[in-house]
């Protein structure tokens, strides 16, 4: 049979980037090509995201292109992966008969099955699974209970284990960057929120098994890992109560947290079983895989944010000091409407601590403007938190309601778009003055950048090379598996001549430990491709609102 093409779009979050990316492993073990060009594949596949409506409508109008192409005879197969195909999966596959599958995150390893079942059934009447005409639906559908268990019973599992992770893939950071999931799903309930409702209920993988994806990674090549979750501080595993009959741990539903809040009032071992807490996970990922140079982790809740983990924070080098630990609302008042479970003060003497025990920590957040009811003294309230708080940077959403949800039903979504839009620009503005102010304290600092890429300005200087990197550092051929990497640090004096150098400086960027862009020229005579991937030191010399920039500095003698 001739290869099938397949093009596959991913819209939100780090889960869905993740989810993709080992959709395309999985898909392309079993002899699928993947194509960045959707007019020539013989399969579209869109991994969607349910957060906002905007993020919804971007997909549905991506669904409503292939879909006229479909009516004019274009034999593609398209399917909807993700969120959407949770949230919506069997009114959407009605609303639009051109979609030929749907399959929820719960679901992702079994989309080859499926996409096999729709080749089937356009051959023969064969049609399996759930089946709508000749089409194909598998979702969880929406019961928490459903998909807690299924992930308990590891099917999914199976799908982060037999990762094909392939640096080449142009993962971020020339594929030295990669995601590891420690979590799936959520039990906190946000009002406003649809992830609970899309990704079910909170459940842990084991640590042995986030620890060797870590050193497979690792192995790899990979220089930095960011951790996943929705509340990664909820990790909590404990041992010895979910085995199978070979003695390997599997994914547990993660505990009410009752329990969670016990670990930090001392009563961490009062049951007699062994638990690993998120603290002791980053302990254990730092110390067991030391190639990783950068571990870091998203998203934090402001709840339940122990100084233990703080301190493993400050005390381990390569462990990131950065935090995504989104506020939402500087209003007490919307805080509580929004069920977040903490007050504004409770979210300040977080920060506090925070940035006592974390030397240089870098705080990014998330807010929610325009929420149900949301007044003008709320509104002030959040541009006053937004000034108390060195946030290097803070996604600001207007606020959309969502089908399924409790703010839905409970309440009237009436602050008006416009009054939303201001508000936004608003906070967009204060942010900007913030943010200006967080990058002015690293003038005349060094930084060590992992550099990610030449930057958009000097993309036209090594025209189609930038998208050709495919060697390490010093020539060493990367290979999906067992490439190794010495050091990471690029030494131009043992480098060949090489006649594709750029006869002038080309600017690169990347990020610093904190996650601050930092952009730098290459010196004369270094490829600057030669440093996509690896981690340089430099002298920051000017400062602005979104990022830094300054000189490369020679690698230290030795
Ligand atoms: N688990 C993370 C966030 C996941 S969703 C946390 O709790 O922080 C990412 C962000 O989308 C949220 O932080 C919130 O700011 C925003 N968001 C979620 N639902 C939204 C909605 N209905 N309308 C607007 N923004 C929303
Ligand atoms: Fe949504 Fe709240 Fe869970 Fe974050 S913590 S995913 S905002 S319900
Ligand atoms: Fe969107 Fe689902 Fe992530 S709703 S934000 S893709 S968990």
């Amino acid at each position: 049979m001739q290869q099938q093409s397949v093009y596959l779009e991913t819209f939100g979050c780090q889960m869905n980037e993740l989810d993709s990316e080992l959709v395309q492993g999985q898909l392309e073990a079993l002899g699928y090509r993947f194509t960045k060009d959707d007019l020539e594949a013989d399969i579209v596949l869109y991994n969607t995201c349910s957060v906002r409506e905007q993020a919804e409508n971007k997909a549905l109008s991506r669904v409503g292109i292939i879909s006229q192409r479909k009516r004019d005879g274009a034999p593609i197969i398209l399917g909807v992966l993700g969120c959407m195909a949770e949230r919506d999966g069997k009114d959407m596959i009605r609303r639009h008969p051109q979609i030929d599958l749907m399959c929820g995150p719960s679901q992702l390893d079994r989309l080859p099955m499926l996409l096999d079942n729709v080749a089937k059934a356009r051959t023969s009447d064969l049609a399996q699974a759930v089946s709508v005409g000749d089409r194909v639906a598998l979702t969880g559908a929406g019961s928490r209970r459903s998909t807690a268990l299924e992930a308990a019973e590891d099917s999914l599992e199976i799908l982060d284990l037999s990762r094909a992770f392939n640096p080449d893939r142009g993962a971020k950071s020339g594929g030295r960057s990669a995601y590891v999931r420690i979590t799936r799903g959520c039990n906190k309930f946000c009002t406003y929120c649809v992830v609970p409702h899309t990704r079910g209920a909170e459940v842990h993988r084991p640590p042995s098994e986030i620890i060797a994806e870590c050193q497979q990674l690792a192995d790899q090549g990979v220089l930095e890992i960011t951790l996943l979750g929705q509340t990664v501080n909820h990790y909590r595993y404990t041992h010895g109560t979910a085995v199978t009959l070979d003695g390997r741990e599997v994914a547990q539903v993660g505990p009410g947290l009752k329990a969670f809040r016990q670990e930090h009032t001392s009563a961490q071992h009062a049951t007699g079983s062994r638990t690993t807490s998120f603290a002791d996970l980053l302990e254990q990922i730092h110390d067991a895989v030391p190639a990783i140079q950068r571990l870091r982790f998203v998203t934090s809740y402001p709840k339940d944010f122990g100084d233990d983990i703080l301190a493993i924070m400050a005390d381990k080098p390569r462990i990131c000091p950065y935090l995504h630990v989104p506020a939402q609302s500087g209003s007490d008042r919307m805080l509580k409407l929004m069920n977040r479970g903490y007050t504004v003060e409770e979210y300040l003497a977080f920060i506090k601590r925070a940035i006592t025990l974390v030397p240089d920590i870098s705080i990014a957040g998330d807010i929610i403007v325009g929420f149900p009811g949301e007044t003008d003294e709320d509104f002030q309230a959040t541009v006053e938190l937004l000034k108390q708080v060195p946030f290097k940077n803070n996604f600001i959403f207007k606020y959309s309601p969502r089908p399924g949800t409790v703010a839905i039903t409970r309440f009237e979504d009436d602050i008006p778009d416009a009054v939303k839009r201001e508000r936004n620009n608003h906070l967009l503005a204060v942010q900007a003055e913030v943010s200006e102010a967080v990058h002015a304290r690293w003038s005349g600092r060094t930084v060590d950048v992992l550099v990610e890429q030449v930057s958009k300005r000097d993309q036209a200087k090594i025209g189609s090379r930038g998208s050709m990197k495919k060697t390490l550092p010093g020539g060493v051929p990367l290979t999906a598996r067992g490439a190794t990497l010495d050091s990471p640090v690029v030494e131009s004096s043992v480098r060949e001549p090489n006649p594709e150098i750029p006869a002038q400086p080309v600017q690169l960027s990347g990020r610093t430990a904190g996650d601050l862009i930092t952009f730098f020229d290459s010196p004369k005579g270094v490829d600057p491709l030669e440093l996509v991937g690896t981690i340089q030191t430099v002298l920051v010399e000017e400062t602005g609102v979104l990022s830094l920039s300054g000189q490369l500095q020679p690698p230290l003698p030795g």
